[in-house]
C-alpha cells in the first residue's frame, strides 16, 4: 500500500506498483494541509477507484469519540473504508464494537506483540506494525512481525498484518521475509526500491547488444 496522502504520488503510484490501498494518518493529511479534509479523501477514493482499500485514522482518544470519528468517516467516506484506531485501552473498546457492528478496523499505532493480539482478538482486520519506530526504540520489529504472523496464521482468522512506518528498503523487505502480508510505504522510498543504478546498468548494456546488431529497430519492428 502507499503511505500517503499526496495526490500526485498516489496517482503515478497506482499506474507502476502493484499497490493494493492507501493509508492515512493525520500527519500525512498534514503535509498536504488540504482545507477540506473529506473532500481530499473522496478524490483519493476516486483515483484509486474501489478495488483498492483506503485506511483512514481517527483522531478522538476515548472509544465514544473514536465511534463517532469512525461513523462519520464510513457515512462521507462509505462502508468500505478501513478506518484506522490506535491501539490503546479506549481504542481496543471501540475496537471491538465497532468490529462487531461490521465496520472495518486497522487497528494501528502497534509496537508491541500483545497490541496485535489484543487487537485481532477484538476484531480488526489489519494490524498496523510500526517498524522504524519500534527499531528507534529497540524493540525487535522482526521478532514482533513474527511472533504475530505466527499467531495469526495459527488463528486462521481474518485479519493481517500490515507492516508500516518504513525508512529504508531492507526494512520492507524483512517485514515481508518475517511474515507480514502487506507494507504501507511512502511514495519516494518504494521507488528507491527500483532506482538503483546497476539496474540501468544492465538494462543499458542489453540494449547497446541489441543496437550493434539491428541499429535501432525495436522487435515490433522486425
Ligand atoms: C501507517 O499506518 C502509519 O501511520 C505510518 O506508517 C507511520 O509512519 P511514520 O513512522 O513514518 O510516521
Amino acid at each position: 500500500m502507499l503511505d500517503t496522502a499526496n495526490l500526485k504520488d498516489i496517482t503515478q503510484g497506482i499506474t507502476t506498483y502493484p499497490l493494493s490501498g492507501v493509508t492515512t494518518n493525520p500527519s500525512l493529511i498534514k503535509a498536504e494541509s488540504p482545507s477540506d479534509f473529506f473532500g481530499h479523501l473522496k478524490k483519493i477514493r476516486e483515483i484509486i477507484g474501489p478495488g483498492r482499500s483506503l485506511h483512514v485514522q481517527t483522531v478522538c482518544q476515548d472509544c465514544e469519540g473514536i465511534r463517532k470519528d469512525a461513523a462519520r468517516i464510513r457515512s462521507v467516506l462509505g462502508e468500505n473504508t478501513y478506518v484506522k484506531i490506535p491501539v490503546t485501552e479506549e481504542g481496543l473498546k471501540a475496537i471491538r464494537i465497532l468490529a462487531q457492528q461490521g465496520c472495518r478496523v486497522t487497528a494501528t499505532a502497534i509496537y508491541t506483540t500483545m497490541q496485535g493480539m489484543l487487537a485481532a482478538l477484538s476484531g480488526a482486520q489489519y494490524l498496523a506494525v510500526y517498524y522504524n519506530r519500534m527499531m528507534n526504540i529497540d524493540i525487535d520489529a522482526n521478532k514482533v512481525i513474527k511472533d504475530l504472523s505466527g499467531l495469526l496464521w495459527a488463528n486462521s482468522g481474518n485479519c493481517k498484518l500490515l507492516a508500516a512506518s518504513f525508512k529504508n528498503i531492507n526494512q520492507i523487505t524483512s517485514a515481508y521475509t518475517n511474515g507480514a502480508s502487506a507494507c504501507t510505504v511512502g511514495y519516494e522510498l518504494l521507488q528507491k526500491g527500483l532506482h538503483m543504478p546497476s539496474i540501468q546498468e544492465a538494462v543499458d548494456d542489453f540494449g547497446i547488444s541489441w543496437r550493434s546488431l539491428y541499429g535501432d529497430k525495436a522487435i515490433w519492428d522486425l
